[in-house]
Parts: structure tokens; C-alpha cells; sequence
């Protein structure tokens, strides 16, 4: 075979009668230009040898396709007419044509498949279409085929979950006709003989109708009113329903006019571009900038988790979830019984819930040991610390672990905002040292920061990432500042919230506000779930750091609510009142907000539009993301989009903060940003715009496609060495700050004192 037949990722060749068509494009057999090229000749040729009896279509390596290539959805001249002519042509063929199926059969390769005129899967298959997560519809006519397999109430269901079937619920449900044990190839091939032999006859699922019965008549109607009521903002939702509907009561070649159609509509919506967007930047997430190539993650079968606290236990809970033992260490025997209680009360929740078996709530169980003994760590690869927000309680902590763990052990600090390289020095070992910052609640959160420090050996971040995968999460890597990415941008965010509070926007409004703009939850609402506490103790020890700007409004809110005890839902009072774990708008909090504006001279305004409050709350967050980029602290725009999306609640049909930048248009941001100081006043810098948004906003660029300049060239050859900057790591610019002087690290941008007021707040 010459190197130029080696690239075609398809190939045909003759096993006696049979002619066995090989999809080999890994990783995943994504259906690219190629191999949709590459499977147009090969089937032309399978149908110009007459000598064939049969076809069996077959992928190497660990799947059957998974997909269309997510990739080529972005090409302006994007259509699947040429993929849909080729499933047609295999369904016509007059000789018998099998697909055998591994891995995950999704999207474009299931559709092969149901074009095929029988499917077997090797046990451990898995099938779906999964495009809604995509915001599409199955486009190479899934959404025709598959409920004429299974039926429309099935498909639908399918469709709108993207949910996947194991081999033998599809074998259940008549979307594969056989389970054939071995391997895909000698499986396929054995059943396509035996079909040959039987004389069995194609089967073309264009053909058939889709069983409806048993529907009600107003099936697809409720259906189409659920899908526009409740997921109005992903309008692949309501397609899908009209797609199966036009299955369910249309000939086939009108279903597929329809499905044609709304495919079009899809793939052009902002939402299914934003989404498109996300499955790759989480793919991205996962590849560190900087590291050396041939490092291996460090050996973890065991770890420990200091504090058994809300954050505490239920990052034991997560380690546990994925089958490590853990060590969970507490202060007191107290504090201990309750962090095991609760876990045990939240395990057994599930398991009355259904979501796990009472054998799964007793192994889990026995996982988590608890010990009042920090020597019991000495034995774990693993230590996270996870006790209260307090610097010097944590150095405490880090230099204890620092000393107890075993040479090697890696060991992290949970914490949400303080500086990790002071931990990572107090610890003693800054190379075995590395932020894990779990988002609340950690075992069900979705999102890691881990934050690399300047000494954070390469394959202890590997090794991060790589339990972030174990545990089921999106790691996203972060350098050292004041709250990393996340909380970082979320104190901009809520330095915003609470100037509108004391300016006479009522928490519920706020929250209806940003709900609205699609936020999973209002801030008010969001401190008061992680604790007024939490939220003021962030800021009260980001002031021992002398990081707080001198405004003696800045969070003004948050801090007066935690001294008058209103901690939020754990103290039945904090923005709202739950008189029954509900929330309830209370006057009480409003009357507070208005006295604190009074007393800081902020005028209260009656003209204020929910489209100000999306911008004062949504501008900032924009502003702080350049700046992270500018600095370094994050390494690419999409890990920000990431963070937020999968930590924070921002809505993932609009892509995250960064996607939404561009959306909305860097030009308007930044007139935003200028017009905002100029109404409020900037004595703080508040609206300072990042030279970097500036910047791309002069010259028309987007912000999701700039990237860090290289390292300049005189770095050091063994930057990515422990103790060194690493290598292709975005380089720290001159510009604004982390921590401030005195905490450690470099200049705070909010420590040279006010500026003459422009305008009283
Ligand atoms: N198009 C293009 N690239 C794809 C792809 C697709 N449909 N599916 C996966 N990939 C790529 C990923 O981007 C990743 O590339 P990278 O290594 O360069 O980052 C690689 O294949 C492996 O994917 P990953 O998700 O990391 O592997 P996994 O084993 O965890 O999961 C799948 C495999 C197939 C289950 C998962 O990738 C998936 O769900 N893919 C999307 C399927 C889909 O939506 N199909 C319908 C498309 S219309």
C-alpha cells in the first residue's frame, strides 16, 4: 500500500463474496471531508463489482464513527446532501449491506448504520444521537430512520436527551438486530454469512412506517409545546419534535425536506455555534499548555482530604464516587461524626432517590475512613486540604501536610481565592504542591481550576488533570491571582450586583434579571446558597491581604449582611428569607441595601432597565476575562468560556463570557465600559478596559481567537523544568496585578488609592 493510499482513511477489500469497507480515521472516525470522500469511492466501487454478494461495514481502531466532524458544521458552504446521497445509495443496494458496531455508534455514525440494511453490535456498544447537545438535529436522516426502528416515542426521547442505549437496550428496542460477541470484524462478517446463506432479503428502513400506536393524537403537539416552553433557548429542541413528527406522519422523502430543513435552520443558530464552541474548548482544556512531552501522571490509588466541612466531605464523597480510598482528616471528633454523618445522609438521599443501590451507599461508605490523625495521611498520594478560608489556618495546614505526607505526594490546597504559591511555600515542598479548586457542591460540580503555581512540578498537574477526568469533571488549569478565573471574575461580577442593590434594584429583580439573561441562578440568590459567610470572608481576607480597593462601598452588602448573622439559607436569612427552605423577598434585606447607599452617597436611581443591569453585571465579567488573558492567569479564551459554563452557571447555549464578547461585539463592550464610568464614576477603576479588549476592539479582531504571544525567545531551554515558568505557558505581562506586595507576589492594580471622583456613585 503506497503512503498516498495510507491517508485515505477508507478502505474496500475482497474477503471471497463479501466486500469489507473499512473506516479507519482515528481518533474517533469522525466523518470528515475525506472520509466522506473516501466512503463515496468505496461504495461506488463495491456497487460496480458485481462479484460481491454482500458489504460489511467495519471501523478500526476504539469505535464505530462517533459523529459528523463537529469541525466542518463552521464551513459557510456546509450542507449533508453528499453524505445523505451515499447512506441512500447503501439502503438501495440490492446486495445485502451489515454495519458492525463498537465503541460509541453517535450522531452521523448510527445514521450509517440505520442505513444499512441489518446492525450487529459487539457487547459493551453504545448508540445515540447526540446532536441536541450540539444544538442540532440529526441531519443524515436519523431523525427519519431511527423512529421507524424503534418507534417515534423511543426516538424522540433519544433525540431530545442525547442520551445513549447500551448494546442490548438498542438490541431491546430493535435498533440493532443482533449482539455478536468477539471481535467487530470475524463477529460481522461470521453474521453476514449466515444472512447470505439464509437468503435474507435488505431491509430498508425507508420503507417502513414509525409505530405511533399507543400515542395520544396530541402526542407531538405537547411535545412541541414542552420543547418550546421549557427549552425556548435551545431551538434545536423544538425542531427535533417536528423533525420526528414529519417521520411519524410524512412520506419519507418529505421527512426529508423537513429534516433538511431545519438542519439549516440549527446549524446557522447562535446556540448551536456556541455549543459547537464548547465541546471543543473542553477537549482543549484538557491539553496544558507548556508541558513537556513523555510526562507520566504520578501513581494515585489512595488520598486524603483535610477538613469534613461542606467542601471537605463532599470532596471526599467525589474521590470516593470514583473508587479511591480516602482519609479524612478533622480537628475535632465532633466536627468528624458530623462531616460522616452528612455523607451518609447524602448517600442514603440517593439511594432513596434511586440513583444508587444500597450495596453502592455501603462501598462508598467504606472508602471514607475518618481519623482525628494527621499520621494516618502519611501513606496517601493525595492530600487536599479543604479547611476554612483562613490564610493562616491553611499555611498551618500546608506546612503540617508538607512534613506528614510521603516524599512524592502530591498535595493540594482547595481553597477558592488565597495565594497559592504562599501555601505552596508554607507546605515546604512547592514542586509536590498545586490548587484543586472543587466548585460547591464538589461531588455533583462539574468544574476543577487547577491552579499551577510557579513551582508546580509538570507531572503533578498531569496527574490533576488526569483525576479531574476519573472523578468525571472538566479540569481547567489556571495561574496564581486573587480568585483564579472563576472567582476572580465573579468579584467583579459582584462588586456590580451590590452597587445595583444599594442604587435601589431589589434582589429579587436582580436575580429574575439575570435568570432571564439565562444565569442558572441570580447572585443574591447564589450567595445566599454558598453562604453569606463564604462569600463575605473571601473578601474580608482578600483585605488582610491589602488587596481590597479603598472604597468603603466595595461588597458593602455581603459584609453587613455576615455581621448581622444573615448567612442565607443555613441561617434561614440572607438575601432572602426561606420560612420554608424557600426563598421569600425580604423588605428587611432592601432597607439595609437603602441605608447602605445612603450612607456611601450612592444616589438611588427609579430608572433602571433590565438591559443596564445585564450589562453592569456582564461587561465587567467580560473586562476581567481579557484582563486574565493579558496577565497570563488564564491560557486560552475558551478555558474561560469552560470555567464559567461548567462552574459558574453561565448559560452554554451562549457560549461563555468570552463567546459572548464577541457575540455582543468588542466595540460595544468597550462603549459600554466607557459609558458605565462615565455614569458611575471611576475613582476605584472600576471600568478600566483591558488594554487587550481595547486593542482587539480597535482593530476588529474577536477576543475567542487571540492567543498568548510565544515565549519570548530567550527563555530558558528547561523552562518547563520544576521551579521554572513553564515553557509555551502564556508569560506573565507587565500589566495589573494578582496579589498584592505584601501577601507575596506581584503589584496590586487596586493599591494606588482613589483617583479624584469623576462622578458620586
Ligand atoms: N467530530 C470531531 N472531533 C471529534 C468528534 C466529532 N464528532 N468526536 C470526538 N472528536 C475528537 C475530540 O475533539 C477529541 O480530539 P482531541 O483529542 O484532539 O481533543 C478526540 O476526538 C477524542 O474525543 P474525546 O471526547 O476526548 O474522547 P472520549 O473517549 O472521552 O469520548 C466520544 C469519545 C465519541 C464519546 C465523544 O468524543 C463524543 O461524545 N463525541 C461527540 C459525538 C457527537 O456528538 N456526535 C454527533 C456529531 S454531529
Amino acid at each position: 500500500m503506497s503512503d498516498a493510499d495510507k491517508a485515505v482513511p477508507v478502505s474496500l477489500v475482497r474477503h471471497g463474496r463479501i466486500g469489507l469497507l473499512c473506516i479507519d480515521h482515528p481518533p474517533v472516525n469522525a466523518l470528515s471531508v475525506a472520509t466522506v470522500a473516501g466512503l463515496d469511492a468505496k461504495v461506488a466501487a463495491f456497487e460496480a463489482d458485481s462479484s460481491l454478494d454482500g458489504l460489511l461495514i467495519w471501523c478500526a481502531g476504539r469505535t464505530f464513527v462517533a459523529g459528523g466532524d463537529i469541525a466542518q458544521f463552521d464551513a459557510p458552504d456546509f450542507t449533508a446532501a453528499p453524505y445523505n446521497r451515499i447512506l441512500a445509495r447503501i439502503e438501495a443496494s440490492e446486495r445485502l449491506v451489515v454495519a458492525v458496531l463498537h465503541g460509541t455508534a453517535l450522531g452521523g455514525g448510527l445514521e450509517l448504520a440505520l442505513a444499512c440494511h441489518y446492525r450487529v453490535a459487539v457487547p459493551g456498544t453504545r448508540v445515540g444521537l447526540p446532536e441536541i447537545k450540539l444544538g442540532l438535529l440529526p441531519g443524515s436522516l436519523g431523525s427519519q430512520r431511527l423512529p421507524r426502528a424503534c418507534g417515534a416515542d423511543l426516538a424522540l426521547d433519544l433525540m431530545l436527551s442525547g442520551r445513549m442505549l447500551d448494546a442490548e437496550a438498542a438490541l431491546a428496542a430493535g435498533i440493532v438486530d443482533a449482539l455478536v460477541p468477539g471481535e467487530p470484524l470475524a463477529a460481522g462478517l461470521h453474521f453476514l454469512e449466515g444472512l447470505l446463506e439464509g437468503l435474507a432479503p435488505p431491509r430498508r428502513l425507508s420503507t417502513l412506517s414509525a409505530p405511533v400506536a399507543g400515542l395520544p393524537p396530541d402526542f407531538f403537539a405537547r411535545a412541541l409545546q414542552r420543547a418550546t416552553q421549557e427549552r425556548a433557548r435551545y431551538p434545536a429542541a423544538a425542531a427535533i419534535v417536528q423533525a420526528v413528527e414529519a417521520a411519524a406522519t410524512l412520506p419519507f422523502a418529505e421527512g426529508e425536506a423537513v429534516e433538511a430543513a431545519l438542519l439549516a435552520a440549527c446549524v446557522a443558530s447562535p446556540e448551536s455555534r456556541a455549543l459547537r464552541h464548547l465541546f471543543f474548548a473542553e477537549r482543549q482544556a484538557a491539553r496544558v499548555p507548556g508541558l513537556p512531552s513523555g510526562i507520566t501522571p504520578r501513581a494515585l490509588h489512595t488520598a486524603g482530604v483535610v477538613g469534613a466541612g461542606t467542601m471537605g466531605r463532599r470532596i471526599a464523597m467525589s474521590l470516593a464516587d470514583a473508587g479511591l480510598p480516602v482519609t479524612l482528616v478533622e480537628a475535632s471528633g465532633a466536627a468528624l461524626a458530623e462531616g460522616l454523618a452528612s455523607v451518609r445522609a447524602q448517600y442514603e438521599a440517593s439511594a432513596a432517590a434511586g440513583w444508587l443501590q444500597p450495596d453502592q451507599v455501603a462501598r462508598r461508605m467504606g472508602l471514607i475512613a475518618g481519623t482525628l490523625d494527621y499520621g494516618a495521611l502519611a501513606g496517601c498520594e493525595l492530600v487536599i486540604e479543604a479547611v476554612v478560608e483562613d490564610m493562616a489556618l491553611k499555611q498551618q495546614v500546608c506546612a503540617r501536610l508538607g512534613q506528614t505526607c510521603k516524599p512524592g505526594a502530591i498535595i493540594a490546597t482547595n481553597t477558592s481565592t488565597l495565594d497559592v504559591e504562599v501555601l505552596a511555600e508554607a507546605c515546604g515542598r512547592p514542586h509536590d504542591f498545586a490548587g484543586l479548586h472543587f466548585r460547591n457542591p464538589a461531588n455533583g460540580g462539574r468544574l476543577i481550576e487547577v491552579v499551577r503555581g510557579s513551582a508546580t512540578a509538570p507531572d503533578v498537574l498531569m496527574t490533576a488533570m488526569h483525576l479531574a477526568r476519573r472523578l468525571g469533571k472538566v479540569a481547567v488549569v489556571t495561574g496564581v491571582c486573587f480568585g483564579f478565573i472563576g472567582n476572580r471574575m465573579a468579584e467583579a461580577y459582584l462588586r456590580e450586583s451590590e452597587f445595583l442593590l444599594m442604587e435601589g434594584v431589589s434582589p429579587a429583580r436582580l436575580d429574575a434579571v439575570m435568570q432571564a439573561y439565562g444565569m442558572a441562578m441570580g447572585p443574591c440568590r447564589m450567595l445566599d446558597l454558598a453562604g453569606i459567610d463564604t462569600g463575605a470572608r473571601i473578601v474580608l481576607e482578600y483585605g488582610k491581604a491589602g488587596g481590597l480597593p479603598p472604597d468603603p462601598a466595595y461588597r458593602a452588602v455581603v459584609r453587613t449582611l455576615f455581621m448581622l448573622g444573615r448567612l442565607g439559607c443555613k441561617s434561614g436569612a440572607g438575601y432572602y428569607r426561606y420560612p420554608d427552605g424557600e426563598p421569600v423577598a425580604d423588605p428587611e434585606t432592601e432597607r439595609i441595601c437603602a441605608a447602605l447607599g445612603r450612607a456611601h452617597g450612592i444616589a438611588r436611581r427609579t430608572d433602571m432597565t433590565d438591559a443596564e443591569i445585564i450589562e453592569r453585571l456582564i461587561f465587567p465579567l467580560i473586562n476581567e476575562a481579557a484582563k486574565l488573558l493579558e496577565e497570563g492567569v488564564a491560557c486560552r479564551p475558551a478555558d474561560i468560556d469552560m470555567v464559567w459554563t461548567a462552574g459558574y452557571g453561565f448559560p452554554d447555549y451562549l457560549g461563555g463570557p468570552v463567546w459572548q464578547a464577541d457575540s455582543i461585539g468588542l466595540p460595544r463592550v468597550k462603549a459600554g465600559l466607557e459609558r458605565y464610568a462615565r455614569l458611575r464614576g471611576n475613582p476605584y477603576d472600576y471600568w478600566d478596559i483591558s488594554p487587550l479588549l481595547a486593542a482587539l476592539a480597535q482593530s476588529g479582531q474577536r477576543l475567542s481567537d487571540w492567543s498568548a504571544p510565544p515565549p519570548a525567545a530567550e527563555a530558558p531551554a528547561d523552562a518547563a523544568a520544576p521551579g521554572g515558568q513553564a515553557q509555551g505557558h502564556a508569560p506573565i505581562s507587565h500589566a495589573p496585578i494578582s496579589f498584592p506586595p505584601d501577601s507575596r507576589s506581584v503589584q496590586s492594580r487596586i493599591q494606588s488609592g482613589p483617583k479624584p471622583p469623576q462622578s458620586v456613585h
